[in-house]
């Protein structure tokens, strides 16, 4: 298959579809640094958007048919507007659902997607379609919404339209990411923060190991995770757990509900210190940070896998300074902070590990922290 550019995906809509698409709009997937499922419990959360990124290529019909092909499925879907499709049609469908929930007349349209975000690695590739899909369809309609419309029309159009649940740091980051910046998201008030992420200033690289364990969403965990977070909440008379003290935690009986809220309490604690820690340029001691953070959803919030904790204690043992798992869990992908030309050694203590088990050899990305979803 030809790079993913603007460029093929306009070839592709063309060989499709006969005629010339409007534009090409695209989306970053993201790693986050820290601040792991908490953005559903009003909390903190840091990430960063990945130069890889979904292209969408568009045109709006004058009917209300709906064709839609990805490259990477190498299958069309075709359907009419308001229907939502299946497996990876879903979400671009979901997206055009949500937008007329929200009043936008959505009439027919052809589109092309192609990306160079791993799916089922845990980088939001689906926010990255969505994200990119949301974008044009609301500049082919005059921009009538804004950004923070369209996120909550992203994360609508998972949770209800395609049953995957989602609390909104992903969508966030897509639409409204900076280059060689992190997000600092407060999920309480949805306040967003720039902070500078100068990896290469500061001597480090910044390194994704995705597992290829293939997570699934929508597989019943996360939404058990939520649940017993709400329970938690309601158990302490609190609106969320981003209210609660360490000492709360601590004085719930359920064990269970006990570490779920430890790991927030503390987590958010984390990505606050980690916030602090950037602006003053202080990447050496964000290390620490991940290493704590990987203990706290191993152990308390019981997200990792056995693949996740081999990556991140052969990172370490390869020389990285911190790693962790990132994302929902399950499977997908960590990161390592590594100190720059050291990545040699990370990866190839990895790939020795994953050897030595007889698992399949992890894939490598090198975080380039990169824009939000544009049209290019
Ligand atoms: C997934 C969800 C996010 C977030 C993370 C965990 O990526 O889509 O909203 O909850 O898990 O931090």
């Amino acid at each position: 298959m030809s790079p993913v550019s603007k460029d093929s995906v306009l070839q592709q809509f063309r060989d499709r579809y006969g005629y010339q698409a409007t534009g090409v709009w695209s989306a970053p997937g993201r790693v986050n640094l820290i601040g792991e499922h908490t953005d559903y419990n009003s909390g903190l959360c840091l990430p960063v958007a990945l130069e890889q990124r979904t292209l969408v290529a568009v045109a709006i019909r004058d009917d209300q048919a709906v064709r839609i092909h990805s490259r990477q499925s190498d299958a069309t879907y075709v359907g009419t507007v308001g229907e939502i499709g299946e497996d990876w049609a879903a979400y671009p469908t979901a997206v055009l659902w949500s937008l007329a929930r929200e009043g936008m007349t959505v009439g027919g349209l052809d589109l092309v997607i192609d990306s160079s975000v791993p799916v089922g690695a845990g980088l939001s590739s689906s926010a990255a379609l969505t994200c990119s899909v949301a974008l044009a369809v609301n500049d082919l309609h005059g921009s009538i919404f804004t950004r923070n419309h369209l996120a909550a029309v992203c994360i609508r159009a998972e949770n209800d339209g395609v049953g995957a649940p989602t609390g909104g740091m992903d969508q966030t980051i897509a639409l409204f990411a900076e280059p060689s910046t992190a997000l600092l998201l407060d999920c309480r008030d949805g306040t967003i923060e720039h902070i500078p992420f100068a990896l290469r200033d500061a001597g480090f690289e910044l390194m994704v190991i995705d597992t290829r364990v293939k997570h699934s969403l929508a597989d019943g965990q996360y939404g058990l995770r939520r649940t017993q977070c709400v329970d938690a909440a309601t158990t302490l008379g609190i609106t969320s757990l981003r209210e609660a003290t360490a000492e709360q935690a601590e004085s719930l009986s359920d064990p269970i509900l006990r570490a779920r809220t430890r790991h927030v309490v503390t987590e958010i604690n984390r990505t606050a210190l980690a916030a602090k820690l950037l602006r003053t340029s202080r990447i050496d001691r964000i290390g620490e940070l991940f290493n704590l953070s990987h203990a706290s959803l191993r152990d308390d919030f019981e997200v990792s896998c056995e693949e996740l904790d081999l990556a991140v204690t052969a990172a370490r043992l390869g020389g990285a300074v911190g790693a962790r798992m990132t994302g929902g869990g399950f499977g997908g992908s960590a990161i390592a902070l590594i100190p720059a030309g050291k990545s040699a050694d990370v990866t190839e203590s990895i790939r020795g590990a994953f050897a030595a088990r007889t698992w399949l050899p992890p894939h490598f990305l090198n975080v380039a922290p990169g824009g939000a979803a544009t049209l290019i």
